[in-house]
Order: C-alpha cells, then structure tokens, then sequence
C-alpha cells in the first residue's frame, strides 16, 4: 500500500513514519512518497526516517519528490499536511492581529482566517489534482485550519476527504484517565467544529460517568482542561470544552498573555525549527535524537501562553507522550483500506449528523469508519450557547471559502468582521491590508 505525504519534509513526519514502523499487520504501508515544495526539508527529514528504520525488518521504503502529479500517482493514501507561508507566515499571523489587540492563533480568530484565507486556494488546487491524478485516493487531511480546509477539499473530493486532528482523542484520554476508565471501551458524546468542540458524555457500560467528574471540584482540577478553565466554569457549562475554547471563553486574559510574551507560538516555532533544519544539513549525525529533542521541547511548551494565563501550571507528563495524531490517521487508513470498523472522531460533512449547521458543513464529530469511509454519528443538539459559536464560526469560514472561490476582497473582510473573535469592522479591514502586505498568498484578493 502506498502513502503519500503532502508537506512531507514537516517537522512532525517522522511521528507518522514511526506509527507505520510499528504497524506489523498485513496490508500495511510498504511504501511512502514524501512530497515537499523544499527540498532541503525533504533531505532532513529523511535522514531521521532513515534513522529510525535501521534495524527494523521490511521497514516501509521512503522516496521524496517536489513533483506533485508524480507523487500522487499510484496513492492510496494521500496525508495532506502542508503549511503555506511557512512557519514564518504563522508568525506574521500572530503579530498582525496582536497589533490589532485581536487574537493570531493559527486555527483560532483573526490568525485561522487569515491562514485559512491564504491556505484554501492551495488545499482546492490539490484537491483537483489528487481528483485528477489519484481518483482512487483516500485523502487525510492534516492541515490547519483543519476543519475550514477539509471543507474546502471536500467541495472537490467530496467525502473522500476526512479531516483529523488529535485534541478530541487527547481530551477523550485525559478524561478517562481522572474517571479511572479505559478509554478503548467508552463512548465520547464529542461535538462541535475543529478546535471548537465539547464534551457532553462519557459513556462507559451504557451509563454517563461524566457527572460524575463535573461533580467532583478535585477531579476537575487534576487535569489540563480543568485547570485551564476552572472547575466552577466547567461545572456552569456541564460539559469539558476542547482546549481552544480557552481562546473564546477567556480571550482577554489569552490575548493579554500572548501581548505580553517575549515570543509568540509561531516565532518560537520558527526559530526552534530553523535551528533544526540548519543542523541536519551541516551535521546530520543522531539525526533521531536530534529531533526528538526538538520534538519534546515543543511539546512542553504547547499552549504555554493560555497555561500562564489560567495559572495552569507545566502540563502533564502523560500528555507530552504523542499518539495523537499519527494513531488516529494509522487507525483511519487501516479502517478504510481493510474495512475493520471502527469508530474515531473525524472531520467530515455533516449530512445531518449535527443539527447547528446544514448537511456540507464540516464538522467535528464521532464517526464509523469502515472500507466506505467514515460515517457521521447523529449526535444530540448542542445548548444554544455552543449552536451560537458555531454557527457564528462555520458562517466565517463560509465567507474565507466565498473570498477564495471569488478572490474578493470585500468578503475577505467580512470573513474576518463576523468572527465572534474580532470585534470591529474597521479592525477587520486593517488585519486585510496588513495580512495582503506581507503574505504573497493573499495578492489573489482584490
Ligand atoms: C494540537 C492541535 C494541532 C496543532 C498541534 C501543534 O495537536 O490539535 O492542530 O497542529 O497541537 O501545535 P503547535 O503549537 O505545537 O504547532
Ligand atoms: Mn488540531
């Protein structure tokens, strides 16, 4: 079986290559082409894959492209985890909006719509191609903003495009964790967009155990959630908010942490992996180890802005383990290559599985998975305070989709101007003509 991987010279690849070294089982990936815009980010991270298959019988061959029509031929699997821009371009997200006392997150707010606005066009002109090239194809898609670009795919691909992301499954592991349950054998009633989400049910046995934590003050305070949002606001939403949220439900306090630091996520994140690169092309030796420090320091400081805000403290040694992302995408290819049923929380077109938004809007939400792809789970309402947000959010990547699909300016704007985390239209329209200054990606707007 063969596995593509768009942006595969990123930083966090050899997490995928070592969920693949691990998988024994029949009908596994035996061969993975990395495609990348950069060749010198190929080379790097194809040493550390190399390094981590020495010793390891049949370990799945690796070969590298910048040709993209030659890397979708013949796929299977196409990962889509591209970054246009750049990690500098994230920077450049954050500092624009902070200019603007407006939240820069790459997924959340002024920051996700601009990174959205320059990342649509791309992830359609893929999608053709794959459409094209590789009709057979399963697409995954890795890229941030997740859920706005897998609906941005899905209008090319239609539902051979699934979107994932790791946090639901790392809020579904932490929450079991508290209750003493094993994870493998509950149900998460998870709902709600990318990275906007909550937890309303933890079913274990066919009875909700998630009263039981909401009920329980010392619980709620011994994980990342709980102390992110304290337990009485946990307790006032009856549900546990996906990490994000942070970014709404206390966006003052995040926006003033992220004002005050020396770094933003994105500056950190291009210096740190600036210096990584540099090293594996002058010293490659213990290109592993190299990276894996590399990786560890990320993952210590993920979030650390809204920890400080919330005085959150470090975060847990059981949460710096990954397992997210690369065993939700292992677990999604094997389902659809082998038909073994299963279920995952995913990224797909609703098709009335949630009631807030229409049947082609992508949402977050537990789904089958089997050879026919993943099927959204019908899943209860959500309260009208959550109905709200989300509306308000899928009604801004609508308008990002809109801008792209037209290349106006206009609802470019308006994208930014009625995300409920910008708070005036005349903000709205400086972030357009800061982001169109320095992002070549937006020169489509006009
Ligand atoms: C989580 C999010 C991802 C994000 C990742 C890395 O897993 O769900 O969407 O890409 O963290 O975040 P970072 O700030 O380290 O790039
Ligand atoms: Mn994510």
């Amino acid at each position: 079986m063969r596995l593509t991987v768009l942006g595969g010279g990123g930083f966090r690849l050899p997490l995928v290559y070592s969920a693949l070294l691990g998988d024994r089982a029949e009908g596994r990936v035996t061969d993975v082409v990395l495609h990348d815009v950069d060749a010198d980010r190929l080379t790097a991270i194809a040493r550390v894959l190399a390094d981590q298959a020495e010793g390891v019988p049949d370990a799945p061959t690796v070969s590298v492209t910048t040709d993209l029509d030659e890397a979708l031929r013949g796929a299977d699997f196409v990962f889509s985890a591209i970054r246009v821009g750049g990690l500098a371009g994230r920077a450049d997200d954050e500092r624009i909006a902070l200019a603007e006392g407006v939240l820069g997150q790459e997924t959340v707010g002024a920051g996700g719509i601009a990174y959205g606005l320059r990342t649509v066009p791309v992830a359609r002109e893929i999608a053709r191609r794959v459409a094209r090239g590789a009709p057979d194809a399963w697409v995954i898609n890795f890229t941030n903003p997740a859920g706005l670009v897998t609906e941005a795919m899905s209008r090319e691909l239609g539902d051979r495009v699934i979107g994932i992301c790791d946090s639901p499954v790392g809020l579904g592991r932490r929450v079991a964790r508290v209750l003493g349950v094993d994870p493998d054998r509950a149900w998460f009633d998870y709902a709600g967009l990318n990275h906007l989400g909550w937890l309303r049910g933890v079913r274990i046995d066919g009875r909700d155990e998630l009263p039981r934590l909401l009920g329980d003050p010392g619980l709620l305070g011994s994980f990342e959630e709980g102390k992110l949002f304290g337990a009485p606001w946990l307790q006032s939403l009856g549900a546990i908010p996906n990490e994000y949220l942070h970014y709404y439900y206390f966006n003052r306090e995040a926006v003033r942490a992220y004002r005050e630091a020396d770094q933003t996520r994105g500056a950190f994140l291009q210096e740190q992996q600036a210096r990584f690169y540099t090293r594996m092309a002058s010293s490659p030796a213990g290109a592993w180890e190299q990276w894996d420090r590399t990786r560890a320091e990320r993952e210590a400081t993920y979030m650390a802005h809204n920890r400080e805000a919330a005085g959150a403290g470090d975060r847990d040694a059981d949460d710096l383990e990954s397992g997210g992302y690369e065993q939700v995408a292992l677990a999604l290819m094997r389902a659809i290559a082998h038909h073994q049923r299963t279920s995952l929380i995913l990224n797909v077109r609703n098709r009335g599985a949630l009631d807030a938004v229409d049947g082609d809007a992508v949402v977050e939400v537990p789904c089958f998975v089997d050879a026919n792809g993943a099927h959204p789970v019908a899943v209860a309402p959500l309260p009208e305070d959550a109905t709200g947000l989300v509306r308000a959010v899928k009604a801004a990547e609508r308008e990002v989709l809109a801008a792209a699909e037209s290349g106006s300016a206009a609802r470019a704007v308006k994208a930014f101007a009625i995300h409920p985390l910008v708070d005036s239209v005349t903000v709205a329209r400086r972030l357009l003509k800061g982001y169109a200054a320095v992002h070549p990606g937006l020169a489509y707007l006009r």
